[in-house]
């Protein structure tokens, strides 16, 4: 367990160049399944949970490389349908391996992923999507066994719009025979990246970041070059950061029009925000001004990973704020957290009532889940005297190098690792332990 020590104090000031997105690089690695031809990922993060999904691929027969910045997937030497069991648990969103893996195989055998730290995430949507395809799933022994020789195209109608439900059709129909159409479907960026990428490999996918795709099922697809979006979560968790530290941040090679609902919040909160093509600029002087109502929802809507980040800015906001979380059942983790650097708040259901403080106080705290834990990052931050956060590992499956970020920005933290296997280190420093050529 590794953790850092954070000196709260300092504002945020400078320039930040955003990483490439985890949640799109999981799915587009998936993807890389459907082709026999090498491809080349541009901004490519390295984190944990992207070296995790890379050994998966390895597992599964596939070559795997860095050259330069530059991740290089070959899935023509792939020849295995199982997933590993430890690392399908450990990086629960590869369940959409399931779609790329029964398209290329015709078979697929996955571990039920089960729950995580901030609800059970079920997968009854992703299993009654590859039903509808013709795929024979049978669940026994806590696996699913998929079988899928001949994926025929259908209508796919969700009545929630699951991401990682959306993106498993979708790789599962790019092969199928004929036409797929999914209904009510995510509308995250993420999935407008994993389409840009499906058809840079000769794939036909139209509609992404509507409530209606379309995939016309191709015979095979080829090697493609592609670049990966830069990540809206980490590029809204250091805007937060400049709003909850008084400080003057500016996020480059990024989308602005993909953070622009905290950008509003931001706003609403007395923050002087600023944006050109491809950098978001946070400025702020003041403590920030409480938010009546703020509600998680799927994309365009506020979203549920960057809720925990806003939780630790309005818990020193001048007045009471009411926070709602209607993605997770269980994303709360972090409140008793702040609770022990003075924050003051009830959790009712889901509704979070947060009566903001002047200040927090340095303490020793748990970093529960990714982005919990990377709220408490920026309350430490802003906190009177030292913050400890504990199994920082978890937020290094999302941040790249987070306390380099923060010493560029001026901020004072110090990372430290428990003696640990140099295997375990490695893998927990996000570092990818692949050959590079
Ligand atoms: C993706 O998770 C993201 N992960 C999550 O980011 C993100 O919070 C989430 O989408 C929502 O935006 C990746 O992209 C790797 P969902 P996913 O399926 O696909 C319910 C982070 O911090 N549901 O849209 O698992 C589910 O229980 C992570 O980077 C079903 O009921 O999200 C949840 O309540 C955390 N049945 C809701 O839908 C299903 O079959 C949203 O889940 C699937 C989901």
């Amino acid at each position: 367990m590794s953790n850092f020590t954070l000196r709260g104090g300092a504002r945020l000031i400078g320039s930040i160049a955003a990483q490439g997105s985890k949640n799109a690089a999981l799915p587009i690695l998936a993807a890389t399944l459907l082709v026999k031809e090498p491809v080349r990922l541009k901004n490519c993060p390295r984190l944990r949970d992207v070296g995790n999904m890379l050994h998966i691929l390895e597992s599964l027969g596939c070559t795997v490389f860095r050259e330069g910045d530059d991740l290089i997937v070959d899935s023509g030497t792939a020849t295995n349908c199982v997933l590993p069991t430890a690392l399908s648990r450990e990086l629960r969103s590869s369940i959409f391996l399931l779609g790329s893996v029964l398209s290329r195989f015709a078979e697929a055998d996955a571990p039920y992923p089960g729950g995580c730290e901030i609800g059970n995430r079920p997968i009854d949507l992703h299993l009654q999507g590859l039903r509808r395809l013709n795929a024979e799933i049978a669940e026994r022994g806590g696996r699913i066994h998929c079988r899928g020789a001949n994926l025929i195209g259908a209508i796919v109608d969700f009545e929630y719009p699951s991401v990682g439900a959306t993106e498993n059709i979708m790789l599962a129909a790019c092969r199928a025979k004929g036409e797929t159409v999914i209904r009510n479907a995510a509308c995250e960026p993420e999935i407008v990246d994993l389409q840009g990428f499906l058809n840079a490999c000769g794939f036909r996918v139209s509609g992404a970041g509507t409530p209606t795709i379309a995939i016309e099922g191709v015979e095979e697809g080829h090697g493609a070059t592609y670049r990966i979006m830069p990540d809206r979560i980490v590029t809204g968790t250091y805007l937060i950061g400049a709003a909850i530290t008084r400080g003057d941040v500016t996020v480059t090679g990024t989308y602005p029009d993909t953070v622009d609902a905290l950008l509003a919040k931001l706003s609403a909160c007395g923050c002087d925000v600023t944006r050109d093509k491809q950098a978001v600029r946070v400025a702020a002087k003041d403590r920030p001004r409480r938010i009546d109502f703020t509600e998680t929802r799927p994309y365009p809507g506020f979203p549920t990973d960057l809720q925990p980040q806003l939780f630790s800015l309005l818990s020193v906001a001048d007045g009471t704020s009411i926070l709602k979380e209607n993605v997770f059942e269980n994303r709360f983790k972090h409140a008793q957290e702040l609770k022990k650097m003075g924050a003051e708040n009830r959790i009712l259901d889901r509704a979070a009532i947060i009566t903001g403080v002047e200040r927090l106080h340095g303490a020793n705290v748990i970093a529960h889940d990714l982005r919990g834990g990377a709220a408490l990052v920026l309350a430490g931050l802003s906190a009177e005297g030292d913050t400890v956060i504990e199994h920082i590992e978890r937020i290094e499956r999302g941040y790249e190098q987070m306390d380099l970020a923060i010493k560029a920005l001026g901020g004072t933290v110090a990372r430290k690792d428990e003696r640990i296997g140099k295997e375990e280190q490695t893998l927990r420093a996000g570092a990818e332990r692949l050959p590079v050529r």
